[in-house]
């Protein structure tokens, strides 16, 4: 199985504006020659900018719950659609909600035909938010995250874990996982304990060329 590769471009520096670009291009290319699904995750402010000039498809990074109105610097799930996104994660744990927002943040983005990513920092959390029946729990320990250690190495047992308990609550909810992602031994031992992909951000935007970075996740 291929895995689904999605990309957190976070706010840094080089994955920002023009860099945002560049880097989903070169996502792209890879994308096109491995024949796998890799998604950027950019901020909201890039979404028109990068899903006007790559091929692939862009998630915004945070939708809020607010809908049309008197809501200054929200971030709202009809803009970011309409500026081309093709779906959110909810919850990272740099930009949490409270349970009550993220189902509120799932239904809303389902209703427009966005894809969901929720985020999750323990096998428990997860339970609790498979009940909302995102399209993907993300399982990201946050004290792994941006380290070099993968979880998958790090603590195997919490992947399997969240997706035997996400199993139990929606059957239509698949799982990635995050945190020190950074090579195909992490990928395949994701995909080995039941998750479909992975969601990364440091090892890629930080890299001195993206482009084999990302090659690095498919390739020995
Ligand atoms: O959303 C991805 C994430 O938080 C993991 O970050 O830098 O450990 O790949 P990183």
């Amino acid at each position: 199985m291929k895995p689904l590769i999605v990309i957190n471009f976070k706010a840094y520096e080089s994955a920002t504006g023009k860099g945002a670009v560049a880097l989903a291009k070169a996502a792209g290319e890879v994308a096109k020659k491995e024949k796998v699904t890799i998604i950027a995750a950019v901020q909201a402010a890039d979404v028109y900018r990068v899903s006007q000039e790559s091929e692939i498809d862009v998630f915004a990074q945070h939708i809020d719950t607010a809908d049309y109105g008197a809501h200054t610097g929200a971030t709202l799930a009809e803009t970011v659609k309409a500026a081309g996104a093709k779906g959110t994660l909810i919850n990272h744990s740099e930009k949490t909600l409270e349970l009550k927002e993220i189902e509120k943040a799932v239904a809303k983005a389902h209703f427009l035909g966005l894809k969901t990513i929720v985020c999750v920092g323990s096998a428990s959390q997860a339970k609790a938010v498979a009940a909302f029946t995102p399209d993907y729990i993300a399982i990201e320990p946050p004290e792994l995250i941006g380290g070099d250690i993968s979880v998958s190495r790090a603590n195997p047992a919490i992947i399997s874990d969240t997706v035997k308990r996400v199993r139990h609550v929606s059957a239509t909810t698949d799982i990635l996982v995050g945190a020190g992602v950074k090579d195909k031994l992490d990928v395949d031992k994701a995909l080995e304990l039941g998750a479909v992909g992975v969601l990364l951000a440091s090892h890629i935007t930080q890299a001195k060329v993206p482009k084999e970075a990302i090659m690095n996740l498919l390739k020995d």
